[in-house]
């Protein structure tokens, strides 16, 4: 979703707020604007060119004045179509309140219409704009900055983070939060505050989280967090282990391929230490205990996105270990279809960033069902960890690129973690079997690179496809997940058609679509129906579409069946989906280059989805 990063205290605001704003693009990049506060007035740039509008806003702030105290944003539009008079910071009708937004005010219409009819002019047609007019009324009442604010969010309804300047008060920032995240930044003689942390690195490592319902006050050096009811609080600090570098580029063209060949680091580390000397796993951030989880007699998974398909893979690996029934959900689904849970099930959400809202909010709703909830997440002290009742970190680093790849890799890893464990707590697999499949896991870090530098011949395959605009992937078992995966991420890069599909479902309505022309990539691996998967190939190849398997090294028999094949070493059926996943993205990957795309930054998407 949006990005909002704000500066006071600091001499060189305006290149702090664009560097952080071209750190925070992957949260949106409808537009980007900037707001700094010089003496008697606010300086406004913005720029609405898609892709390229930090660049854009870049060049326009060469012409900015020297400033110590602003506020920069990156939209990701949901009211108001993307264009310069929609793009944040947005002004009330004096110019001197500014204000940057990430959520909706979803009572905007109701309030726009009272503020019109009371004077008002609306510049934009976003929701956002009626903050600044209800600050503005607060101040010309003589209110204070921070307390209008405070008094003006009392009126609206929806989710948000905001932060607001004003010219009558230059050095103070006011920020305030409820569902979508927000985080503080201290220095000495400067303050901070931003939606995620990559923003933030480098600048100080004094983080702390503002929490819903909170409204911070920052002036240089110094910041003071209330409640919305004027309660003083101490915000908690945030532990970082992420530094600089991880956030940046490191010589790769994208974000995306340098993601792509974390993956083997981001699985070792998901897995390091995990494992006591007894055999026994430790999941320890998992606050629930052993006796906790014994207990528990169902798994309901809620997720979004690339997480959703680690949420479906984790439910082959829980029923088959751990022999315990689970139900995994899209997680906006979840939460309005009055799911029946009771105190001895498990929600279980699965988030990379820990602050996608319908995860958040189909687990509030799981909790206030009932059950107790577990957090698999990347982000340390993300809203979804601390509402948690526990939280099993991935370790992959800060991923930047909005399609995700090596969080994905992480959440299926960390999920068969917690399956295993549950198998041992539960003893459905003898240790033998458990310490067999661990060190399984501990090989695919190996493979995993292994199939990375097979990254030509997927290119080759890729180029040979060029110009095929129809794609249906199709798997049985679990690679059923991964076609879905693939079809992800072919069409959320390249903008081609693609389909995830059950091979077995085939036959009941897609396999009309099949003609010449049309390319089916086929999750061949060997898993428990790989026989049947074969008779599908073999009708899919019949109806004359152009067939692409992903197949295990030596398949004789896949090289055979398909036009062109993507080789994968073997693993065990339950792990080989950490393998077959990394080749379709660099399918994707490859073709959307090949069409002249950014890889990175994906049109109309954003990397955290904080609305509904
Ligand atoms: C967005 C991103 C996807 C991601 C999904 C879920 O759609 O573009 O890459 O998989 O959100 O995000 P989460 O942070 O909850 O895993």
């Amino acid at each position: 979703m949006c990005g909002i990063i704000g500066v006071t205290g600091r001499p060189d605001a305006a290149e702090l707020l664009l560097e952080g704003l071209e750190r925070l693009e992957y949260r949106g990049y409808d537009s980007a604007g900037l707001v700094l506060s010089v003496p008697g007035s606010l300086w406004r740039a913005r720029a609405a060119e898609g892709t390229t509008s930090v660049g854009a806003l870049r060049v326009l702030a060469a012409e900015a004045p020297g400033a110590s105290t602003g506020l920069g944003h990156t939209r990701w539009a949901t009211h108001g179509h993307p264009a310069v008079e929609n793009a944040h910071p947005l002004f009330d009708c004096t110019q001197r309140v500014g204000v940057v937004h990430n959520g909706i005010i979803e009572n905007h219409a109701e309030i726009q219409g009272r503020l019109v009819a009371s004077g008002h002019t609306m510049a934009s047609a976003t929701d956002t704009e009626v903050l600044a007019h209800l600050v503005e009324e607060r101040m010309a009442g003589g209110m204070g900055l921070a307390e209008s604010v405070r008094v003006a969010l009392g009126e609206v309804r929806g989710s948000f983070s905001i932060a607001v300047v004003s010219s009558d008060e230059p050095e103070l920032l006011v920020a305030a939060r409820r569902n979508t995240p927000l985080i503080l930044g201290l220095a000495d003689g400067a303050a901070f505050l931003a939606s995620d942390i990559p923003a933030l690195l480098g600048q100080t490592d004094r983080l702390f989280v503002l929490a819903d319902d909170q409204l911070a006050e920052l002036r240089p050096g110094s910041i003071a967090v209330s409640t919305l009811d004027g309660l003083p609080v101490e915000p908690p600090a945030l532990s970082v282990h992420w530094d600089l570098a991880a956030a940046q580029k490191g010589g790769y063209e994208d974000f995306m391929s340098k993601e792509i060949r974390e993956q083997p680091r981001a699985v070792a580390d998901t897995l390091l230490d995990r494992c006591r000397p007894d055999g026994s796993l430790a999941l320890d951030e998992a606050k629930l205990t052993d006796e906790d989880l014994r207990s528990i007699t169902r798994i309901h998974i809620v997720a979004c996105g690339s997480s959703y398909h680690a949420a479906l893979l984790a439910r082959y690996a829980i029923e088959h270990w751990a022999e315990l029934a689970a139900d995994v959900d899209v997680a906006s689904e979840f939460r309005y279809r009055e799911p029946v849970l009771d105190p001895k099930a498990l929600a279980l959400g699965v988030s990379q960033s820990g602050e996608s809202l319908d995860t958040l909010l189909a687990l509030r709703e799981a909790r206030a069902r009932g059950a107790r909830v577990l957090g698999v997440t990347n982000v340390v002290d993300s809203s979804i960890a601390r509402e948690a009742d526990g939280v099993l970190y991935t370790r992959a680093g800060p991923e930047i690129c909005v399609a995700a790849t090596k969080t994905l890799l992480a959440q299926i890893v960390a999920l068969d973690l917690l399956a295993l464990k549950l198998a041992q707590l539960r003893a459905t697999r003898s240790p033998r079997e458990i310490s067999a499949t661990l060190d399984a896991l501990h090989r695919l870090p190996a493979a995993i690179e292994e199939v990375v530098s097979r990254a030509k011949e997927v290119d080759d395959v890729a180029k040979a496809l060029g110009g095929a605009r129809d794609f249906f992937f199709l798997g049985r078992n679990v690679g059923y997940p991964v076609a879905l995966e693939g079809a992800l991420k072919l069409k959320e890069l390249s903008y081609l058609h693609a389909e995830g599909y059950p091979a077995g479902e085939l036959k009941h309505g897609p396999i009309a679509l099949l003609e010449p022309g049309a390319v089916v990539v086929g999750v061949a691996t060997r898993n428990p129906l790989w026989e049947k998967f074969r008779s599908n190939i073999a009708e899919v190849k019949s109806r004359g579409a152009t067939v692409v398997l992903v197949a295990n090294d030596g398949d004789e028999r896949a090289a055979q069946l398909a036009d062109h094949v993507l080789w994968v070493p073997e693993a065990e059926h339950l792990l080989s989906p950490v393998l077959d996943i990394v080749p379709l993205q660099l399918f994707a990957y490859r073709l959307a280059r090949l069409h002249g795309l950014d890889v990175d930054r994906p049109r109309n998407l954003a990397k955290t989805v904080t609305v509904e």
